[in-house]
């Protein structure tokens, strides 16, 4: 099965580019975003795109020009969102351990609000809007409680968030008693209410499960007076990497709109996974094969550092094999099992095993599909690699989007100091 149907000549783009390469379909990010974004019509909502999954400044601009705001998770990324045109007043400032300069920042920067994950940084947000207000800046914060409602998304254990020994999110309980003391402050504005359980997940029920909890905290909190304005259901779409058949997001949504429709409440939802994944793939070249007495290894240019999911959660890719650039038929009756593996210096250090795939000879192409979200976002520099270019296909025309890393920039700010202590 293919997931990447971008129509263009990769032993092109190899041979203009380089391998390892990105290459998304930006055709496909936009459709991917329109569903969602019509799966509300009629309905006041906001699209805020995760960052996390994919935050390349040409993506985020390309769903900017289409509306979408923005969920962060670091100041950085409120940077990237706004850099790449998106409106502070679209964007959203999520997670788990804000640091004060960064909350200090996004107040000052007026984004729409932030969602807030514990006691203690709704305090910490308090003062800072105090300390702010003092010098003139803002007058309040506009927050959100990340509502942890304890439903098991039904997910791999890493991505998995809405249960209650995660660290993610407050309690329903004392949500509420924090939203009765922000209601209190003049510092704090809650505005919102928000959730999410978890990514790639592919049953509605855990989220249905979750979203009715969630529903009933903020009727209670609006017939006690907070006005609320916003209703943000989270991300966590699952895609298709394999056979898997996830749910579908225009009958999720619909069904929570019909729930949250009389409580003139604006909805969010913050996909990252659903619009970038299934739109990117890598493209890598064979290095060569090495048969053991146990396996034979396909061993490829592109490695964990460029893409972790499958060592980090076993997570299944699939692998294309585009053909040798020398032209030979007979391979193709030859399929044999193998573990595709990168170069890195670990076992863990692998993108699929037990694939069939014909006999390989060094420079043949391969095509690791769905590979758009936490993929680049997620690659490293271990064993001094470079991390590799990113390339976008739109309108049957290519373009490079990230340069490749080059080995005199990676060294640069180490090398000026050891110079210096010469
Ligand atoms: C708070 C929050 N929102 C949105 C997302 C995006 O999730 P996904 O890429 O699965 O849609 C995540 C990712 O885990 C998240 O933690």
């Amino acid at each position: 099965m293919r997931y990447f149907h971008a129509s263009c000549d990769y032993a092109e783009l190899a041979d203009i580019y380089g391998t390892p390469l990105y290459v998304y379909d930006f055709d496909s990010m936009q459709k991917q975003y329109g569903y969602i974004k019509d799966s509300f019509s009629g309905f006041k909502s906001l699209v805020c795109y995760a960052l996390k999954a994919n935050s390349n400044l040409s993506v985020i601009n390309t769903l900017a020009k289409l509306g979408s705001g923005a969920d962060c998770v670091s100041l950085n990324e409120i940077k990237r969102a706004m850099l790449a045109g998106i409106p502070s007043y679209k964007i959203i400032f999520s997670g788990v351990g804000k640091e004060d300069y960064e909350i200090r920042e996004a107040l000052q920067l007026g984004i729409l609000f932030l969602n807030i994950e514990s006691e203690m940084e709704l305090i910490r947000i308090e003062d800072i809007a105090r300390e702010l207000s003092s010098q003139n800046h803002v007058i309040e914060a506009r927050i959100s409680l990340r509502v942890n409602p304890d439903v098991d998304a039904k997910t791999h254990p890493y991505i998995s968030t809405g249960l209650h020994e995660n660290k993610f999110g407050l309690d329903m309980q004392t949500a509420k008693r924090l939203y009765l003391y922000a209601h209190k402050s003049p510092y704090l504005n809650p505005i919102g209410i928000h959730y999410h359980i978890g990514s790639q997940i592919l049953e509605s029920a855990p989220l249905l499960e979750a979203t009715h909890k969630v529903l009933s905290l903020a009727k209670s909190l609006l017939s006690a007076n907070i006005g609320l304005k916003f209703f943000d259901l989270g991300g966590g779409f699952g895609i298709s990497y394999n056979d898997e058949k996830p749910f579908d997001i225009k009958d999720y949504i619909s069904h929570i709109i019909r729930h949250i429709d009389s409580l003139d409440l604006t909805a969010i939802c913050e996909p990252g996974r659903s619009i970038v994944g299934n739109s990117g793939a890598i493209l890598t070249r064979v290095i060569g094969e090495k048969n053991t007495n146990d396996k034979r290894f396909v061993i490829i240019d592109c490695a964990m550092n460029d893409l972790l999911r499958p060592s980090l959660y076993n997570a299944y890719h699939h692998v294309s094999y585009l053909g040798s650039p020398i032209i030979d038929s007979s391979l193709d009756s030859c399929m044999q099992v193998c573990d595709i593996v990168g170069a890195i210096c670990e076992s863990g250090d692998y993108i699929a095993k037990d694939r069939a795939l014909p006999l390989c000879k060094s420079g043949d192409l391969l095509l690791i599909e769905s590979s758009g979200a936490y993929g680049y976002s997620m690659a490293s520099n271990y064993n001094s690699r470079l991390k590799p270019a990113e390339v976008a296909i739109s309108n049957g025309r290519h373009f490079l989007i990230k340069q490749r890393e080059n080995f005199e920039d990676s060294v640069k700010g180490e090398l000026e100091l050891l110079r210096s202590q010469m």
